[in-house]
């Protein structure tokens, strides 16, 4: 063999080489999530697996933190230098603000192909559309307004779940009375926020929650309806246990589940717990609209945006996008995660109770024009008021500002962010 052959040889192997890492790479995705407690990562587990059968490897980027606040700042850093991931857990603004920055994949070919457009809610197209192309593919529908209570407490207490807010402030009393944390909540801001907006929701109604937070208007967000809700957040406040300040999510939902605690506020996420620790709704635990919300839904939907990272990523980033919309998935995954399909086609039936109420809930309010975005999961308005609501919610919370204060800064704060 002469040198010229040799080195045909050689460059011929490093061409094959090459072309085998880059089948290898291509057929691998890299997502960024936020699914990181038991229940969360058990049904991140589903499309994992799923991909995994079709030849599409996984790899993990977990970003701890509940509503992805951290998640997104580890995404602008991976954007800012030139490397994002191939998939992106991603709920409502987030994505329109990265689909006008025009760094997102189109998914209008399998969008068409697999007839999206029918399937998928209008209220979630808003947001899995930009300039009328599909750029994400919804994964689930959650909802905010929920209350998870602790079965055996409720029994201790009576047996009857509140349909109101003084009928849930004289649940908390009982659960005192039983040597219990009445109410497990987490403080952290976007807590707060899930915390607030039910609030809101309970005490205006679904006209007032527009008005004031989808619409912003700042005699809702000061006026006498707005001071019942801030003093209703000091009044649940006083059923907090002394630990609640920064704690995670699923810490406070653990309390409720050993019986430590009594009731959670919070968005049909943490069902993904209760499941996980083997307990059955009905028997272990009873999931009820926030007092005085029956009948309105807020709502939130996770979905994965594929960045624009070229073609060799391309065929992985669609069998991403073609696992998650398939019926069955949609099915395996949300009897895990708590939350209800993100098509309108999917049936009801493996579903447990909370899940059919929830798919029950979700179509009557899309009918019945009692459904809307849900602020502190970024389907209300875009971050930056998000995040001043956050604050005066929060100052408020922790006794840093009156009930007074906060209604003066509150249509203060939201008028400097937009
Ligand atoms: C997401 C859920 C997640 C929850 C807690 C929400 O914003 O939509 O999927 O489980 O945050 O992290």
């Amino acid at each position: 063999m002469n040198i010229r052959m040799i080195s045909k040889l050689a460059a011929g192997a490093a061409v094959i080489a090459l072309t085998a890492g880059a089948v290898q790479a291509q057929e691998e995705v890299e997502v960024l999530h936020w699914w990181t407690s038991g229940g969360e990562a058990a049904a991140l587990n589903v499309l994992k697996e799923n991909l995994q059968k079709e030849g599409v490897g996984w790899k993990d980027m977990p970003v701890a933190g509940g509503s992805g606040v951290q998640a997104m700042t580890a995404l602008r850093a991976r954007v800012t230098s030139g490397d994002p991931p191939t998939a992106v857990q991603m709920l409502g603004f987030d994505i329109k603000d990265w689909a006008e920055m025009g760094v997102v994949g189109n998914l209008d070919e399998l969008a068409t192909q697999q007839g999206w457009d029918k399937v998928i809610p209008a209220a979630l197209q808003e947001f899995s559309k930009y300039d009328g192309h599909w750029i994400a593919a919804p994964v689930n529908v959650h909802s905010t307004n929920w209350l998870w209570l602790n079965k055996a407490a409720l029994d201790k207490a009576g047996g009857k779940a509140p349909e109101n807010i003084d009928e849930l402030i004289a649940l908390l009393d009982k659960f005192k009375e039983q040597g219990i944390t009445p109410l497990a909540h987490g403080g952290q801001p976007w807590q707060d926020g899930t915390l607030w907006e039910s609030v809101v929701l309970s005490t205006g109604g679904m006209d007032f929650y527009k008005k004031a937070v989808i619409e912003l208007d700042p005699e809702s967000l000061s006026g006498d309806t707005m001071r019942k809700v801030f003093d209703t957040m000091s009044k649940l406040r006083t059923y907090f246990d002394p630990n609640f300040s920064g704690r995670d999510w699923n810490l406070s939902t653990a309390l409720v589940i050993e019986g430590k605690a009594g009731a959670q506020q919070m968005g049909d996420w943490s069902k993904g717990e209760w499941l996980r620790a083997e307990k059955k709704p009905g028997t272990d635990f009873v999931c009820i609209r926030f007092p005085g919300t029956q009948g309105s839904v807020l709502f939130n939907s996770d979905q994965f945006v594929m960045f624009d990272i070229g073609e060799e990523k391309r065929d992985a980033q669609l069998k991403m996008a073609s696992a998650v919309e398939d019926p069955a998935f949609q099915i395996a995954f949300n009897t895990v995660k708590g939350s209800v399909p993100a098509r309108t086609d999917v049936p009801d039936t493996e579903f447990d109770d909370c899940g059919k109420k929830g798919m029950k809930d979700l179509a009557e309010a899309a009918s019945g024009g009692t459904l809307a975005g849900s602020l502190a999961h970024g389907h209300a308005q875009p971050g930056a008021v998000k995040e001043a609501v956050f604050d005066v919610v929060t100052q408020h919370l922790n006794g840093q500002l009156t009930t007074e204060q906060a209604l003066q800064r509150l249509p203060e704060a939201v008028a400097a962010a937009q």
